[in-house]
């Protein structure tokens, strides 16, 4: 008797334990095939860490007090349009808002919904309304540290209608839920749900693990890597098309950017037309060129090695440390060796300093800012990807 109902009572904690399992394991909105970024981190704990702080994380979040990086207190949190017009950065609830003020009365609202971009340089915000997406008028820019008007935005009145398309997600997230119909031959997008996985995420670049997790749950004690592609054996060619489906500037895509795979071939989903390698930076803005740029330079042309992973930890962002990026130089350009710098100068400011004179930092002609109140326009500056002897 006591024995039966032991059992019973063990059968229905462990019934009760498996269900909330399943309830607890969030369906992933990609399909079943991919398993999320948190089943990663108990078997690769390392790059899970690292991931976690990358520009790759925050390239699109929730908005909240935590990422949005614009001041919402005064005298920073509003924005002046000519004729008496002022946008004010308002918060409710934990709701955000950009509100525009006519002489003191409320003509146009709009929510922070999403934010684009970790601010390095600056960061943008989407609002969901009408089953669509909305970029705000003013964006947060960090050379001012403050608000100004969104790139490309009027700068004689707050603009609330400037339509966000699927493809900025392809970039800047890992999936979005949109529908896509006809008005006559103009091909239209909606989005139905607010549904999106925020960031660059593990599977993003990995293609979906969810199979290679349940292996390797099941089989603790084997090493060698199943049902993941191995990046390190796929040809050059493949290795930087993976990153250039991000980092070759904004076109349009001719497939959804979202089933990339690694191995895929980039010219199956953008025209390769778009690759002709720019002359100089010139043809670069903050959507930055850099595999174009790297593209055409000697060293990547005249070496078959040099990939983005040569200089960049896919994980990690490391950020001004220029004598680590140097030495990754040095590894193909040895001091005493025929191919080292024919610049006279002292060897150690060379070994310090290869990446200010061989990959310097160059104004942008297409992003200057003016922030309110002030006169001057402030222009960025990025770094160069086009190796080679700047005179
Ligand atoms: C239960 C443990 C386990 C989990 C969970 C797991 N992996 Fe792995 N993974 C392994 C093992 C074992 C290897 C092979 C040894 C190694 O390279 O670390 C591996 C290797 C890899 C490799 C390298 C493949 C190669 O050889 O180049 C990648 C990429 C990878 N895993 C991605 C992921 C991603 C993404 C996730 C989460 C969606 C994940 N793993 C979750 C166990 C796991
Ligand atoms: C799905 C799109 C996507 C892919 C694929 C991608 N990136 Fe990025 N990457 C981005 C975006 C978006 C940013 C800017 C994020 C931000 O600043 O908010 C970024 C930023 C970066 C940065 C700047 C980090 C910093 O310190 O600010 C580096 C370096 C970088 N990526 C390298 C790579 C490399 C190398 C690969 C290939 C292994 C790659 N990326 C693949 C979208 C992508
Ligand atoms: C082709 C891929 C691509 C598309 C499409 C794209 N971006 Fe980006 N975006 C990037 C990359 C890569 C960076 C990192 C900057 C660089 O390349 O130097 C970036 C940077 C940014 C930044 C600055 C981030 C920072 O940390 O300073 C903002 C803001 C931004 N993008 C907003 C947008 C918005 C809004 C859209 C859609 C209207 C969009 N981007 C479309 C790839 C893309
Ligand atoms: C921007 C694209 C990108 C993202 C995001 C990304 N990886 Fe990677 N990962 C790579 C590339 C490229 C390599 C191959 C590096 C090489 O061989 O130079 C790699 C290698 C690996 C490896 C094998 C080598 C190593 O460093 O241990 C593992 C394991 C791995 N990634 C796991 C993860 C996990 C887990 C996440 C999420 C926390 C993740 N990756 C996110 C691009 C990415
Ligand atoms: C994978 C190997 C490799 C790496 C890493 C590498 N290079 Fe090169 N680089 C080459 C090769 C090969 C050439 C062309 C042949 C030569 O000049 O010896 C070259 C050429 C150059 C040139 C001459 C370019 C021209 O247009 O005349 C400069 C300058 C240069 N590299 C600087 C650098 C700097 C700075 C770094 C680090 C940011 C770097 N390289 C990293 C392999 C590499
Ligand atoms: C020879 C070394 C080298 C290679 C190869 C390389 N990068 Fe970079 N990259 C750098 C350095 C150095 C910086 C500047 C880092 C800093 O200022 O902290 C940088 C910065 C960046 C940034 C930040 C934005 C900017 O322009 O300041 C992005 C994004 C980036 N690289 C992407 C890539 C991608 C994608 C590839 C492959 C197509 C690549 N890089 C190949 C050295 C390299
Ligand atoms: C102070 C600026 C400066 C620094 C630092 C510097 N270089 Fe140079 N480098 C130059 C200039 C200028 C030339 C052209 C010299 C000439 O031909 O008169 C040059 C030439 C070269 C060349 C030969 C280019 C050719 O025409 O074939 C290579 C390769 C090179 N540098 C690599 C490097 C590497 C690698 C480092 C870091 C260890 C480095 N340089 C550091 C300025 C610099």
């Amino acid at each position: 008797m006591y024995k039966r109902s032991f059992y019973l009572t063990a059968c229905i904690v462990a019934g009760v334990l498996i269900l909330s399992q399943c309830i607890g394991k969030k369906a992933d909105p990609r399909g079943d095939a991919f398993s999320g970024d948190a089943s990663c981190s108990s078997c690769h704990p390392s790059a899970f860490a690292a991931h976690q702080h990358s520009a790759h994380a925050f390239a699109s979040a929730p908005a909240d007090a935590h990422t949005i990086l614009g001041k919402f207190i005064a005298p920073h949190d509003s924005f002046l349009f000519p004729g008496n017009v002022v946008v004010k950065m308002e918060q409710n609830n934990n709701r955000y808002y950009q509100s525009a003020y006519l002489n003191g009365q409320l003509r146009e609202q709009a929510t922070f919904d999403i934010t684009i971009g970790q601010g390095r340089k600056a960061q943008t915000y989407l609002s969901w309304h009408d089953n669509k997406y909305f970029q705000l008028p003013l964006s947060w820019f960090r050379p001012v540290m403050n608000w100004a008007n969104s790139p490309g935005f009027p700068a004689t009145y707050p603009y609330y209608k400037r339509e966000i398309a699927s493809s900025c997600f392809g970039c800047h997230s890992s999936y979005v839920k949109f529908e896509t119909s006809f008005e006559g031959v103009r091909k239209m997008e909606s989005f139905p749900e607010n549904k999106v996985v925020f960031g660059i995420t593990c599977e993003r670049c990995h293609g979906p693990a969810q199979e290679h997790v349940a292996f390797h749950m099941q089989y603790p004690d084997e090493k060698t890597a199943h049902a993941i592609t191995r990046i390190g054996q796929l040809s050059r060619q493949q290795q930087v098309d993976m990153c250039a489906v991000c980092h070759a500037g904004l076109k349009t895509p001719q497939r959804d950017l979202f089933e990339f795979r690694p191995g895929d071939r980039l010219s199956d989903y953008i025209m390769a037309d778009y690759f002709a390698t720019p002359a100089e930076q010139s043809a670069n803005d903050v959507h930055g060129r850099q595999y174009q740029l790297l593209t055409a330079s000697k060293c990547f042309r005249m070496s078959n090695q040099l990939t983005c992973t040569t200089c960049h930890d896919p994980h990690e962002d490391k950020r001004n440390d220029l004598t680590a990026y140097t030495k990754k130089c040095m590894s193909c350009h040895q001091p005493g060796s025929t191919n080292f710098c024919t610049q006279k100068a002292d060897m150690q400011v060379l070994q310090e300093k290869c990446i200010n004179c061989h990959m310097p930092e160059q104004p942008s002609g297409v992003i200057t800012l003016l922030a309110s109140g002030q006169q001057q326009p402030v222009a960025d500056s990025l770094r160069s990807h086009l190796i080679k002897v700047y005179r």
